[in-house]
C-alpha cells in the first residue's frame, strides 16, 4: 500500500453545524460539496463531513454512541503564536477546550480541542518537522540528537574562556550531514574583540568541510534564556533555513525551542547577493 492519506472523513451528528464550525475555522467549503456531504481541501488531501449513521452504513458498522474514539487529528503549525490563534479562534467557533496550548515533553507546543462532534484535534508546533511552503509535513531522516547537542555544548561550555564577563556559553551546532560541532565563548582584554560560542561551534564545523545547519543549541546559566545575540542569528542564517529550530537550554536542559525565522524574521541572506 501506498502511505498516502486521501480524505479524513468525519461522521458528524448534525452536518449544518459541523460545516458552520469548520467554516468558522476557516476552511473553504468545497463546490465538490453535495446536500450529505461536505469537503473541504487541506494541503494534499480533503478532509470530508459526512452524517455519522450514514458513515456507520456505509463502513458495515454499528452506529453505537462511542466514548474515546482513540484517534486524534493533527494541525501543525509554524509556531506557539500561531498554535494559540488557532486554538482561540477553534473557541470561538465552538470548540470544546480540552487543553490548552503549552510546551511539551517532546520540546514543542500543543494543545487539543473537540469539534462539536467531539473528534479530537492537536494544534502543534513541532521543532522537528519542518513543514514546507504548501504546509505539508516533512519528517526528518532521523530524530534530532536533542541530549548529544545539549552535553556537546556543556562541555564545551565548561571550557569557556569568560575572564571578563564571568558567563559561560557553550554552542552545538547539528549539521545536515548528522555531525556536531561545539564552541565555547573565548573573550579577551580587548572586550568587543571576543566570540561568542555559537561563532565558534560555526567555525568548527565549516573548517570540517560542511556547511548546512540542521539544528543549534546554546546553553548558558542564569534566569533569562540565553538567546543567541543579534550578530550570532545572522552567522547561523548563513548556513541555516528559516525553519531551522535553534534551542535554547540552561545547565539541565532545553527550555525553550526557537524556529531561525522567528529570531530573525525578514531576514537578509545570501540570495539577496544573488546567491543560490
Ligand atoms: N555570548 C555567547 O557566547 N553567546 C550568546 O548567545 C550570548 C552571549 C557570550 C559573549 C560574551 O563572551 C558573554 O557571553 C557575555 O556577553
Amino acid at each position: 500500500m501506498q502511505p498516502r492519506i486521501s480524505l479524513v472523513t468525519l461522521g458528524v451528528a448534525d452536518l449544518a453545524r459541523a460545516k458552520a464550525f469548520y467554516q468558522a475555522l476557516g476552511w473553504n467549503l468545497s463546490g465538490a460539496s453535495q446536500p450529505e456531504v461536505a469537503f473541504f481541501q487541506a494541503n494534499g488531501l480533503a478532509l470530508a463531513l459526512y452524517g455519522r449513521s450514514a458513515l456507520a452504513e456505509e463502513a458495515g458498522v454499528d452506529d453505537a454512541a462511542t466514548g474515546f474514539a482513540a484517534i486524534s487529528i493533527a494541525q501543525n503549525l509554524r509556531s506557539e503564536a500561531e498554535v494559540d490563534e488557532v486554538y482561540a479562534s477553534a473557541l470561538a467557533a465552538g470548540a470544546k477546550p480540552l487543553k490548552s496550548p503549552r510546551a511539551t515533553t517532546w520540546g514543542g507546543y500543543s494543545g487539543y480541542f473537540a469539534d462539536p462532534d467531539g473528534h479530537l484535534w492537536e494544534v502543534a508546533w513541532n521543532p522537528f518537522f519542518p513543514l514546507d511552503e504548501a504546509g505539508n509535513l516533512h519528517l526528518p531522516q532521523q530524530a534530532e540528537p536533542l541530549e548529544a547537542l545539549f552535553n556537546a555544548a556543556n562541555e564545551a561550555r565548561a571550557r569557556a574562556y569568560a575572564r571578563y564577563s564571568q558567563f559561560t556559553v557553550g554552542a552545538a551546532v547539528l549539521s545536515s550531514d548528522g555531525r556536531i560541532y561545539a564552541g565555547c565563548n573565548v573573550e579577551n582584554a580587548a572586550y568587543p574583540a571576543g566570540t561568542c560560542a555559537e561563532a565558534g561551534a560555526i567555525a568548527a564545523m565549516i573548517a570540517a568541510g560542511e556547511s548546512r545547519i540542521a539544528a543549534v543549541l546554546v546553553t548558558g546559566d542564569g534566569p533569562e534564556l540565553v538567546t543567541p545575540c543579534g550578530a550570532c542569528r545572522q552567522r547561523i542564517r548563513e548556513f541555516a533555513s528559516p525553519e531551522t529550530p535553534i534551542h535554547i537550554a540552561d545547565l539541565s536542559g532545553v527550555r525553550r525551542s526557537f524556529r531561525l525565522d522567528e529570531l530573525l524574521p525578514f531576514s537578509f541572506g545570501p540570495e539577496n547577493l544573488g546567491a543560490p
